[in-house]
């Protein structure tokens, strides 16, 4: 079988070496489409390829269309909102993520941010420690569970909100469960976000959440520019000239809110979460090898898309 690489954001040399291991010891071929320019170039190089493997990169309807031979997709990642689902389906084809594979990258680089921002960009002036103050996570999943894992080996205290995870669970991690979304931001300091951009979380981080947020609060973004609306967000920080907000993913007016509000905002130049050598190779190889079994077994472990 012929595997795509398609990555705009290139997986580092190590894992792409070890996804053509694995292929080739499966059988399989793997052909690498790296920092493309245009849909048109993915078009074409997925034309006749039967299984692919992206990041962010965006599988739309009219790349599914041009796939004729496709029949898996994985997101070497964890968010699967750059895949037409229903496209897929459509066809049969199966998409899967890998996930976990790259969240203890994303999880560092969110400690990482909150201690940028507390440290006034890394330029001259007092800033304040990340020892002590409370950081509210946003959904408790892979990433969430190890940025509170980090939080409280900084010495800072930890609450989390997510409504699909037990409260024992939290509690049996030393996190505190929120009651409720506004009580978290209410009694944060900073906010972790860790949510998926779903049609449920579309915009729903707005100036009701963010002004909750005591004097002094940071809102961390490793997650989704689409979670966030960005009208109430430029509002908040306007009528709270003592808010932050640091994100992994430039707003669409990024420009803008950098333009106004100076050193109490950031966004990285290019989303680098998962950008880790490890990260790469942990999440790669398991797409590489979750491709291989699927060929050998059938195997639909991490199916995100529904069936047909
Ligand atoms: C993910 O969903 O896994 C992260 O956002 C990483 O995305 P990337 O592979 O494009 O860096």
């Amino acid at each position: 079988m012929k595997i795509l690489v398609a990555t705009e954001k290139p997986f580092a040399a190590a894992a792409v070496n070890g996804i053509r291991e694995i292929a080739q010891a499966g059988g399989h071929e793997v052909v690498l489409l790296e920092k493309y320019t245009s849909a048109d170039q993915l078009m074409k190089a997925v034309a006749d390829a039967d299984a692919l493997i992206v990041r962010s990169d965006k599988v739309t309807k009219e790349v599914v269309d041009a796939a004729k031979s496709l029949k898996i997709v994985v997101r070497a990642g964890a968010g699967y909102d750059n895949i037409c689902l229903d496209a897929c389906t459509q066809r049969g084809i199966v998409v899967m993520n890998t996930p976990g594979q790259n969240s203890n990258a994303v999880a560092e680089l969110a400690i990482a941010m909150m201690i940028y921002m507390s440290r006034n960009c890394f330029t001259p002036g007092t800033g304040s420690e990340i020892r002590g103050k409370k950081v509210g996570i946003q959904a408790y999943g892979n990433v969430g569970r190890l940025v509170a894992e980090k939080a409280k080996a900084m010495g800072m205290e930890v609450m989390a909100f997510d409504p699909f995870v037990d409260s024992s669970a939290m509690e049996a991690e030393g996190v505190t469960p929120a009651s409720s979304i506004e009580q978290m931001y209410s009694s944060c300091d900073f906010i972790s976000l860790h949510i998926p951009a779903t049609p449920l979380t579309r915009e729903s981080i707005g100036y009701d959440l963010l002004t909750r947020m005591p004097a002094g609060g940071c809102l961390v973004n490793t997650a989704r520019k689409e979670v966030i609306n960005e009208a109430e967000l430029d509002k908040a920080l306007t009528d709270r000239p003592d808010l932050k907000y640091i994100t992994d993913i430039a707003a669409v007016h990024q420009a803008e809110l950098d333009e106004k509000f100076g050193k109490r905002v950031f966004a990285t130049p290019k989303k680098m979460g998962a950008e880790t050598a490890e990260a790469n190779i942990n999440a790669g190889l398991a797409a590489a090898r979750q491709i291989v079994e699927f060929f050998a077994t059938g195997c639909t472990r991490f199916q995100v898309n529904a069936k047909k």
